[in-house]
């Protein structure tokens, strides 16, 4: 008999489910431990790694042989996955200059994904696939924004009908995006928290499937893909991985993907792992730093503060009360890496340093991760001679009123007179110096 494609593994009791179309039927949980967590696993000797890695993929479909869906005229994309790695040698400058550190900068440029910009893409593209070969029509998530947008996206090219619970203070561009697509938004008047708790009760109540948020063994599967990615483009994975985190599917993808291939790959292990919050939402910061002054006592990841209605100008990292967060403090422990705060109200400097120094204008959450180089570099986070990967999650188009504040200096004129030639080497000085001060 033929062995299928793939199966699920419960990581609390190893119960096994065939497949997703009986994950669904059984609620997305292990019917013997009632765990959520289950992870996918391939009926494959990955001989065919080597080879596919040489390809020159559009998407990240390049990898079909490990995504759980069994019939490839099921797939759905608009080119995701396949993103650039860029070496940033702006940012390699500064460390050399001020830290005296040679190290190699990678940007992630996630920004440049085909279905709404982030890297939210793929796991999109591969819910929207597995629905279509499960003959699933109705679905439902709360995000703080992304998330959504690419569901809603990728849903409604596959026909699926898709509602979305976006908490108050989600982006306008976000809600008008999504209703756009034919998606149906429902404006929950309080936080993430709040919207995930309706989610699940509209979910119970009509019995509609619902993303089982950062552990979502579809989201986990299509993220994980970013590991194959480094190994076709880098031939390595980065010593260290910044990113700025809300609940943590990227480590988990990350860990799971280097798991996935350790057979072929023995040597491989995680990236030092520096995940960053602004500080108008830190609750993973706050709390590691609370263990790491007690000396990481026993049961410290269990230990988190909770922030209701999270302030920060950046919903898409508002999660207030950080469930995976006992998940992914183990990850960045094992890791030897750490939990670091950025100043909100240095967002915009770090938009506009990127703007200037790459021509490129990326959006708030991406920010937030560059900021973390510099901090990163500040708490001596990194050392001579490694390679640094900074994961670019989102775009501009997702945020349009982030890249409105870009602006550097217009002189507002009414004649030829007021009018002097550009220089445009002036600017940078006073963009460096916004970054340096604090
Ligand atoms: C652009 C961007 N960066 C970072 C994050 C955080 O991702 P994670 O699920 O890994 O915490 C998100 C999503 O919440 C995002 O959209
Ligand atoms: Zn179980």
């Amino acid at each position: 008999m033929k062995k299928e494609k793939y199966y699920l593994k419960c990581t609390n009791c190893e119960h096994i489910t065939p497949d997703f179309g009986s994950w669904f039927e059984q609620n997305q949980t292990c019917p013997q431990c009632g765990s959520k967590r289950s992870e996918v696993w391939y009926n494959s000797d990955y001989k065919e790694f080597q080879y596919i890695l040489k390809g020159n993929p559009e998407n990240f479909w390049q990898y079909f042989y490990y995504l759980p869906l069994n019939r490839n005229e099921n797939i759905i994309t608009r080119n995701e996955g396949a993103v650039p790695v860029q070496r940033w040698w702006f940012l390699e400058d500064f460390a050399r200059e001020n830290y005296g550190l040679n190290i190699e900068v990678i940007a992630y440029r996630n920004d440049l994904n085909g279905g709404t910009g982030t890297f939210k893409d793929v796991a999109a593209a591969l819910a929207a696939s597995i629905f279509k070969e499960n003959d699933i029509k109705q679905y439902c998530v709360a995000s703080t924004g992304n998330t959504a947008t690419a569901y809603a996206r990728y849903l409604a090219i596959a026909g699926i009908s898709c509602s979305v619970f976006l908490p108050e203070d989600a982006l306008s561009a976000s809600e008008a995006i999504i209703s756009a697509f034919g998606q149906q938004v429902f404006r929950v008047k309080g936080d993430y928290s709040k919207a995930k708790q309706i989610a699940a009760e509209y979910a119970k109540k009509y019995n509609i499937l619902i993303s089982t948020g950062n552990i979502d063994p579809i989201r986990v599967e299509a993220k994980k893909t970013m590991v194959f990615e480094w190994l076709r483009q880098m031939d390595k994975i980065p010593d260290v991985y910044i990113q700025a985190i809300s609940g943590g599917t990227g480590p988990i993808a990350i860990d799971k993907g280097i798991r996935e291939i350790k057979g072929i790959y023995p040597e491989l292990k995680n990236p030092r792992f520096i995940m960053v919050q602004p500080d108008g939402c830190d609750v993973m910061v706050q709390a590691w730093e609370k263990a790491q002054a007690a000396g990481f006592p026993e049961g410290f990841e269990n230990d988190y503060p909770i922030i209701e209605s999270p302030k920060t100008a950046i919903p898409t990292l508002a999660t207030g009360n950080p469930a995976t967060y006992p998940i992914i403090s183990k990850l960045v422990k094992d890791s030897n890496g750490t939990f670091l705060r950025m100043k909100e109200s240095k967002l915009v400097d770090y938009g506009k340093l990127v703007a200037y120094e790459r021509k490129l204008i990326i959006g708030p959450a991406s920010a937030v991760s560059v900021a973390g180089f510099f901090e990163a570099l500040k708490h001596g986070q990194i050392n001579d001679g490694e390679s640094v990967m900074i994961n670019l999650g989102e775009g501009f188009r997702r945020a349009p009123e982030f890249a409105a504040q870009l602006k550097n200096e217009t002189k507002e004129i009414s004649s030829v007179d007021e009018c002097q030639p550009h220089q445009i080497d002036r600017i940078r000085q006073k963009i460096w110096d916004n970054i340096l001060k604090d």
